[in-house]
């Protein structure tokens, strides 16, 4: 029922609704309804009280629950279950645990991940109620070696919800990163559980930096690292971001699943951050320097070395800034 409460006041938004109004659609007593707008304020929401008015509703809840967002949803009907948790140590290893028994599409999310991880055992610092973090269990019916395209699936569909929310035209770091400004606003971390007959699942989780203060990044990211408030001067709608993303992640999803990486390359290449650029890509001991002419149809870096055109599948880049490689 919360839900429908939520519903009401959004598509009502910035208007007052009158609490009689919302007990007769939705059959319920005055004094539920209280309930509900009272939860609904205590998880968030910016909602104005006044009676023989009723409620006026001028922001969402800053809570990334199954009531408030699958309602925002336009393919809610292929999500087969929406987790919801208020702390994890890490939504990538909740969603593996329980991998096998779920269907895809299955999206866990939480407001504070203190054990987040990163791509190359590094850890992710999250920022309780300011960040998203979330982790998608596909199923695609894809050679392993192909499973490296739900990473650039999920950096289209972070570009998307980001420009549509929030204005901000982010660019795509290859592979994984989301970057402004050559600073990084999310990452992805994509894993999966494979035998001898293929994949058995994959693990897709994305953490963006929405809310964040600059006060957040500290040491060794302070120079790296961004988050969309800082980059656009505002306070972001976590939800509706988050909505945004799942929809475009769907969407993208469901046409991968009929054409393959066609179905967003092109998109992927076109926002990319490091064709056209001078760089370092470095994988374990060895740097490998070029200007990266292209990305291929799989997803691999096309490298001029100087000597020769290298594909590159793997490996870390770094862009030549003014002040050297960053
Ligand atoms: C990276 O850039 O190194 C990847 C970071 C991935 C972080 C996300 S947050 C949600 C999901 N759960 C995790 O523990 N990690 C990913």
């Amino acid at each position: 029922m919360r839900s429908k409460v939520f519903s009401a006041l959004y598509h009502n938004r910035g208007e007052f609704v009158s609490g009689e109004a919302l007990s007769e659609k939705l059959n319920i007593s005055r004094a539920a309804v209280s309930k509900h707008i009272a939860a609904l304020k205590a998880d968030g929401a910016v909602i104005e009280s006044v009676s023989h008015k009723g409620h006026c509703m001028t922001a969402l809840p800053d809570r990334m629950k199954d009531c408030y967002v699958l309602p925002l949803l336009k393919n809610k009907n292929r999500i087969s279950d929406f987790i919801w948790v208020d702390t994890t140590d890490s939504t990538n290893i909740a969603l593996k645990k329980i991998g096998e028994q779920k269907d895809e599409i299955t999206v866990l999310t939480c407001e504070d991940q203190p054990g987040g991880i990163g791509r190359r055992g590094r850890s992710w610092a999250s920022s309780r109620h300011n960040g998203i973090y979330v982790s998608f269990l596909v199923k695609p019916d894809i050679p392993p070696s192909d499973a490296f395209q739900i990473t650039c699936l999920a950096a289209v569909a972070q570009v998307k919800a980001i420009e549509e929310t929030t204005g901000l035209r982010a660019k795509i770091k290859w592979p994984n990163d989301i970057v402004s400004h050559q600073k990084k606003l999310s990452g992805t971390l994509t894993e999966m559980s494979s035998d001898f007959d293929g994949i058995r699942f994959i693990v897709c989780g994305i953490g963006i930096n929405v809310n964040q203060g600059s006060s957040f990044f500290t040491g060794e990211i302070a120079s790296k690292a961004t988050s969309l408030k800082i980059e656009t001067g505002r306070s972001i709608e976590r939800l509706e971001l988050f909505a945004a993303f799942i929809d475009a992640f769907i969407g993208y999803y469901d046409q991968f699943k009929l054409t393959g990486a066609d179905a967003f390359m092109d998109v992927y290449r076109s926002g990319s951050a490091v064709v056209g650029q001078e760089v370092n890509i470095t994988s374990g001991n060895q740097i490998l320097s070029g200007m990266v002419i292209d990305i291929d149809k799989s997803g691999a870096l096309l490298l001029d070395t100087g000597k020769e055109t290298q594909r590159v599948l793997a490996g870390e880049v770094s862009l030549r800034g003014k002040d050297g490689y960053v």
